[in-house]
């Protein structure tokens, strides 16, 4: 398992999209340039969805158009619909990603649709995505449990994975939304998906809300999953998902795959300085094993 992983980064995106506190769009740009600064070379950035639903997202052209400069990153930003597509193009985005959901309850307390209109919502962003040469990333949401309609079936999953894949998304990012997923489950789900679809084109997007997530993530990389998003500070959130909180902490999927062995690219020092200071913004300290860990041991050594 000590071949590269690739951690997609979700903190400007997921990981703000449910605060309360608003984050201006300067600080939103100044967090991604100390995460890629900090060696993470994707992240994702925003959401060009309506800023009625989510106000946190809103001016994320602003946020891409001010990342712009940074070299050597790749930037995501999510479209649900081909309104988002042309915001998010017209900002100059290249790689978007699209969001559905295996439950029919998350879907519609989501993006207001059913799992099948949603699918027809994406067929022209798909199919200008190509014919733009834009990459589109996949998402599923609420793999292993939904707030609303409760268990979810691993085929039910791999059968909208398959459709996602069919209609040209180069990854599928495969959602424990509500964190509720334990690691055999995960095994037993990424297997479903892994029975019709490249394992490498499958990633890892776990929310921590029970403190599974980086054993399921363990689980997945013993399936041979490779791709992990994670956000610094273990911010994120879905404001349609009660309950849940934030995605599995960059600094604690690093310092699990360092110990193992893995070479993440990912200076600590640097992604621990920009989970502070976005806290700091927030006006809470990180919540994240290994910031609390690093951030108390700085103190006992007489740091700041
Ligand atoms: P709708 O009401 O079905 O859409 O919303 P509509 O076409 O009827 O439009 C309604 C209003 O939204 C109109 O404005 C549209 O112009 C506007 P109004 O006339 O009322 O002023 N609108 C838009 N505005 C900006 N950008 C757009 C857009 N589309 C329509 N793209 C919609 C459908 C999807 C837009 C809405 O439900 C929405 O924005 N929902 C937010 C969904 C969201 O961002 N959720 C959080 C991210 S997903 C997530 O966190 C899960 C994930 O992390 C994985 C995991 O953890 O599982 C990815
Ligand atoms: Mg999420």
């Amino acid at each position: 398992m000590s071949d590269q992983i690739h951690i997609v980064e979700m903190g400007p995106r997921d990981g703000l999209q449910n605060e309360k506190t608003p984050v201006s769009v300067e600080a939103r740009i100044a967090f991604v340039e100390a995460l890629v600064a900090a060696g993470l070379g994707t992240v994702e950035v925003g959401a060009f969805v309506s800023p009625k639903a989510i106000p946190q997202m809103a001016s994320s052209d602003q946020v891409l158009r001010g990342v712009s400069h940074i070299k050597g990153a790749e930037f995501h930003v999510l479209v649900p619909n081909e309104k988002g597509y042309d915001a998010a193009r017209a900002a100059g985005a290249q790689i978007v990603s699209v969001f559905a959901a295996a439950s029919e309850g998350f879907s519609r307390a989501n993006i207001n649709c059913s799992i099948a209109e949603s699918i027809e919502r994406f067929k022209p962003v798909l199919a200008r995505a190509k014919a733009d040469g834009v990459k589109v990333r996949g998402y599923i949401s609420c793999v292993l449990g939904c707030p609303f309609d409760g268990e979810i079936k691993p085929k039910a999953v791999a059968d909208l994975a398959v459709t996602l894949w069919d209609l040209g998304c180069y990854e599928i990012s495969l959602g424990d939304t509500i964190g509720v997923g334990t690691p055999l489950k995960a095994k037993e789900m990424l297997r479903a998906v892994g029975a019709e679809l490249p394992v490498a084109n499958l990633a890892m997007h776990f929310h921590d809300t029970y403190g599974q997530a980086l054993a399921n993530l363990y689980a997945g990389m013993e399936e041979g999953v490779r791709v992990i998003d994670a956000a610094a500070g273990g911010l994120g959130g879905c404001p349609y998902a009660p309950g849940a909180t934030g995605n599995v902490a960059t600094e604690d999927v690093v310092y699990m795959l360092e110990g193992m062995g893995v070479n993440t690219g990912v200076d600590m020092e640097k992604l621990l300085a920009a989970t502070n200071e976005v806290a700091g913004l927030l006006g809470r300290p990180p919540v994240s094993r290994v910031a609390c860990a690093l951030n108390a041991k700085r103190k006992r050594l007489g740091g700041s």
